[in-house]
């Protein structure tokens, strides 16, 4: 496929060497400006930021979360067809916190505190976390700035009320004492990456939400277990020192009261794609379960075409683990398109065959083949799953849908993070990280689209799907590129295509990104000792694999989350996890930002 759009994919800047320097290096001809740092106020009270860490739980509800990560802007006049560059809403997940950092003198143990956690410490955490929606606007100095009092500046955190939808809407193993019909929760947790719809909102990922719950039963339902869910929770919010369910949901053992009366089921209400209207702030997030239950790095959606479905990609980002496509059964119309289109439709895991060929597998009990599998695999191991009792339904196959694909057959991968679709040629990319255990004894060997035992470095991989129509059942896949040290070759039919040099060399891809002439933008969050140095993000051209470092992130961070202005004049870039003094030497704590990078002349960024 040849784009006809080369001379816009072409990098017209010079490549930044590595650096561990603590700041954001960026090319000649470049600036580089922290914005919205974890704490900036930006709702309700506008509580200001204070620099000893004693904003309370109810202030963190008002300001910008911690832990910065995937995030999109919207043009403030898209819903009537516009294209701003000059004013819009950026929206951000807030993946997890530095709990050191967010409070005055770093948390307080449950084992140092007669077993429990102060509640408004642990308020805060929650409140950390989420999403962040910030209508932001540029002076006429080009300069930007959050709009004051915008009725559409909002926090959505790990308390706030959603609607499930889809297939596990109402099914029983959702039931819990805050929705005896399981049809609500609360929160969401651990957004990673995201995707813009085609409609207009934002879909917020769950990724390792599992690591928020304490079950500390002798055994665990198989929803939980292949999840991660441990005996014990990552930061302890289930031990706060309140008996209010907001916090004892975090605690979801068995043993007590039943279903209706206790939190058992809290876990199997998260690991979804969560839809966020930002153009609307009184709506309730709603998690599209349709999408399948797992850890979500993020999703990616298919061009749409009128009365064509809707198609997406999203990863499981855990070694081992899967990508899946969602199908909608409903054909896209732009005039009705909507967050309904997500909850009907066919979810597929991709096998990738050793030819170059791949095949999507429907997980699907009303497919006769999946079923067949499905029916043959009943009494036998599959995954961590002794014994396998089938599926009561197809909520049931959502609920477990890394065991679905077990049984489906698909391709194991060195974790899945984010994808991309080329917007001049429709093929899909995705990072595979990186998989430190592939090929180890005692785990799954190579394979051709995972063909490095000990995958420390990571690769990128693409397909372009059959006939180019994104609903195909097969494809063709090639890899991109291998991340790795100066010489990392990758070679097509036998000739070397990229050879990586100092100007860039990485590791570990984890945010993708096309911007809207096609530059895909690739996002490191990997090792930060020599050769690599900090975490960095590239640009490269799809059609000539040409690559070249652009920005390097400052000290101890993972560069993730990007997006631009329409004219791709201004990009918003995020830190995540800093641990020095970033972005401001004088503050003693280190705050997450999102980094404005603009041309001094106020050209197109990577041209
Ligand atoms: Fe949250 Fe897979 O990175
Ligand atoms: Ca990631
Ligand atoms: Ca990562
Ligand atoms: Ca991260």
């Amino acid at each position: 496929a040849t784009s006809g759009n080369v001379a816009k994919t072409d990098l017209g800047f010079k490549a930044v060497a590595t650096s561990n320097a603590n700041q954001v290096v960026v090319p000649e001809g470049y600036t580089a400006k922290a914005f919205l740092p974890w704490g900036t106020p930006i709702t309700g009270s506008y509580p200001a930021y204070r620099a000893d860490g004693t904003n309370t739980g109810a202030e963190q509800e008002q300001q910008v979360g911690m832990h910065h990560d995937g995030m999109h802007f919207f043009p403030i006049d898209q819903k009537a067809g516009g294209n701003s560059s000059a004013e819009g809403l950026l929206v951000m997940n807030h993946e997890y916190i530095n709990q050191d950092a967010l409070h005055a003198s770093g948390p307080t143990a449950a084992a140092d505190n007669a077993g429990v956690r102060p509640a408004d410490e642990v308020r805060k955490e929650i409140a950390a976390h989420g999403v962040s929606v910030v209508h932001i606007k540029q002076d006429s100095e080009g300069t930007w700035d959050i709009v004051f009092g915008s009725p559409f500046n909002r926090r959505i955190t790990g308390n706030t009320e959603m609607d499930i939808r889809g297939p596990v809407r109402g099914y029983n193993k959702l039931i819990t004492k805050y929705s005896p019909n399981a049809t609500e929760t609360r929160g969401t947790l651990n957004n990673c990456s995201m995707g813009p719809t085609p409609w207009g909102t934002y879909l917020a990922a769950e990724e390792n939400w599992a690591g928020y719950f304490a079950n500390g039963d002798a055994t665990q339902p198989r929803e939980q277990t292949r999840l991660g869910v441990g005996s014990a929770s990552r930061y302890d919010w289930e031990l706060a020192d309140s008996a209010e369910d907001q916090y004892v949901r975090f605690n979801i053992s068995t043993v007590g009261a039943t279903a209706a009366d206790d939190y058992r089921n809290e876990a199997n209400t998260y690991g979804y794609m969560v839809e966020i209207d930002p153009f609307t702030p009184e709506s309730k997030p709603q998690k599209r379960t349709a999408l399948g239950r797992f850890g979500h790095e993020g999703v990616i959606f298919a061009p749409v075409k009128e009365g064509q479905p809707v198609v997406c990609y999203s990863g499981d980002d855990s070694r081992f683990e899967y990508i899946y496509k969602f199908v909608s059964a409903k054909p896209y119309y732009a005039a009705t398109a909507g967050g309904y289109l997500l909850d009907e439709g066919s979810l597929y895991v991709a096998r990738f065959n050793d030819d170059g060929s791949g095949d999507w597998l429907p997980l699907d009990l009303e497919n006769a083949d999946f079923k067949a599998k499905v029916d043959a695999a009943v009494g036998t191991t599959v995954g961590d799953v002794v014994a396998f009792s089938g599926f009561e339904n197809q909520a049931d196959v959502l609920l477990n849908t890394r065991l679905a694909a077990d049984i489906a057959g698909a391709t194991t991968m060195d974790r899945p993070e984010w994808g991309a679709v080329d917007p001049n040629t429709g093929q899909v990319y995705f990072t595979l990280t990186n998989n430190s255990n592939r090929g180890k004894p005692g785990f799954e060997g190579v394979n051709a689209a995972n063909p490095n035992e000990l995958n420390n470095t990571g690769h990128i991989i693409r397909w372009s799907e059959q006939g180019n129509d994104h609903a195909a059942t097969s494809f063709d896949w090639d890899i991109f590129v291998f991340a790795g040290e100066q010489g990392t070759e990758t070679v097509v039919d036998g000739e070397v295509i990229v050879s990586l040099t100092d100007d860039n060399i990485f590791n570990s891809p984890d945010g993708l990104w096309f911007d809207y002439n096609g530059r895909l933008w690739i996002q490191t969050d990997g090792s930060d000792a020599a050769p690599y140095q900090n975490n960095m993000m590239l640009a490269a051209n799809p059609e000539t694999r040409e690559i070249k470092r652009f920005f390097v992130g400052p000290l101890g961070c993972e560069v993730t989350g990007v997006v631009s202005t329409p004219d791709v004049k201004t990009m918003f870039v995020n830190i995540q996890h800093p641990d020095g003094n970033w972005p401001d030497a004088s503050d003693p704590r280190p705050r997450d930002a999102t980094v404005i990078v603009t041309r001094d002349d106020g050209g197109v960024v990577g041209a």
